[in-house]
C-alpha cells in the first residue's frame, strides 16, 4: 500500500486498533457479493508532490493519448485512466494499462511510484470476535453503543493485547489488582520515586486498561511520571514525551500505542464581580 504511506504522511495523528466495538443495532444482513471484483491489469499510479496541477492534468492527457492509441492499434481491453485522486499534496491514478502506457508512464519523471491496484477485505470475523460487559460503567457502555443506558459495553475480544499506553502523569500504582501486572514504571521525569502520591494517573491508567473500568483491558499500562503533584514545567513534559516516543521506536511499537497525557496549560478564570 505505497499510496497509503503517501497520504497517511499528511495526516498528523494515525490511530492504530480499535479496540471499543461499535455495534450495530439494525443487524444488517450482509450480502457479499465478492467474487464480482478484480484488481487484474489494474495500477495505482502515484505523482511526486508539489506537482502543479496543469502538469498533473499534462501528463495524465498523455498518459490517455498514448493509451487510446495503444488500444486502437491493439484492440486490447484495457481501460485507461479511471480515476484520479488529490488528497492535499498527494496526486493519484488508478486506471488499467496495457506494458507500452504502463512503460510510458514508468519513464516519466513526475512519477513517483506505480503500484498493482489489489482487493482487500473487511476482516475476518473470526478475528474480531465480540466480548460484551454487562453491568459496565456508563461510561463504557456508552462508548459502544448508539442507545443509552443500555448497561453493556461491546468490545473485541482482543481488547488492547498487545497494545501499549504511555500514561504522562503522576505515576501508576503498578501493583493494584485491577491492572493484573499489565502495568509497569516507564520512565521518571521528575524527582523521587515512581509512587503515585498523587492519585491521577492511576485513575487515568484505570480508565485506559483496567480490568473492570477500562476500555482496553489488556493493554500495557506504562507509567511515564511527568508529576509529581498538581503542576510541572512543560520541559518536564517535553523530557517525558521524548522518552515514550524514543521508547516506542526502538521497541517496535510504532502503530501499536498511545501517549496519553491529561494535562494542559489552564488558566484559571477569576470571576469578575463587576465593580
Ligand atoms: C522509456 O525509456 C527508455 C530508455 O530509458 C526508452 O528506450 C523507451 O523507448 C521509453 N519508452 C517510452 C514508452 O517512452
Ligand atoms: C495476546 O497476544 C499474544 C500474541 O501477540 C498471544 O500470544 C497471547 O495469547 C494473547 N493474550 C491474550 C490474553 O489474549
Ligand atoms: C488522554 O489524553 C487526552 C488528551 O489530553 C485527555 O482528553 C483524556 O482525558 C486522557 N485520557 C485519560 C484516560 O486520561
Amino acid at each position: 500500500m505505497a499510496w497509503f504511506k503517501h497520504v497517511a504522511l499528511l495526516l498528523i495523528a494515525a490511530l492504530p486498533r480499535i479496540t471499543a466495538l461499535p455495534v450495530n443495532d439494525a443487524n444488517d444482513a450482509n450480502d457479499a457479493n465478492e467474487n464480482s471484483i478484480s484488481a487484474e491489469g489494474r495500477y495505482i499510479v502515484t505523482l511526486q508532490n508539489n506537482i502543479p496541477m496543469p502538469e498533473v492534468r499534462n501528463h495524465m492527457s498523455r498518459v490517455a493519448a498514448i493509451q487510446y492509441r495503444n488500444s486502437g492499434n491493439h484492440k486490447l481491453p484495457h481501460t485507461g485512466i479511471e480515476k484520479a485522486y488529490a488528497i492535499g499534496e498527494f496526486r493519484a491514478y488508478v486506471g488499467a494499462f496495457d506494458l507500452d502506457t504502463l512503460q510510458m508512464i514508468r519513464n516519466d519523471t513526475r512519477v513517483a511510484e506505480i503500484e498493482p491496484d489489489t482487493v482487500v477485505s473487511i476482516r475476518e470475523e473470526t478475528s474480531y470476535k465480540a466480548a460484551s460487559q454487562s453491568n459496565a460503567p456508563w461510561g463504557l457502555a456508552t462508548l459502544s453503543s448508539k442507545r443509552r443506558n443500555t448497561g453493556t459495553y461491546h468490545y473485541d475480544t482482543s481488547a488492547g493485547n498487545g497494545t501499549f499506553a504511555y500514561v504522562l502523569d503522576s505515576g501508576i500504582n503498578v501493583n493494584h489488582i485491577e491492572f493484573e501486572g499489565r502495568a509497569s514504571n516507564g520512565y521518571n521525569a521528575v524527582d523521587g520515586d515512581f509512587t503515585d502520591i498523587q492519585g491521577h494517573g492511576t485513575h487515568c491508567a484505570g480508565i485506559i486498561g483496567s480490568k473492570s473500568y477500562g476500555v482496553a483491558k489488556k493493554a500495557q499500562l506504562i507509567a511515564v511520571k511527568t508529576f509529581r503533584n498538581q503542576e510541572t514545567l512543560m520541559s518536564t513534559v517535553m523530557d517525558a514525551y521524548q522518552w515514550s516516543a524514543n521508547d516506542i521506536r526502538t521497541k517496535n511499537r510504532v502503530g501499536l500505542a498511545v501517549i496519553n497525557m491529561s494535562l494542559g496549560k489552564w488558566q484559571l478564570r477569576k470571576f469578575d464581580s463587576g465593580v
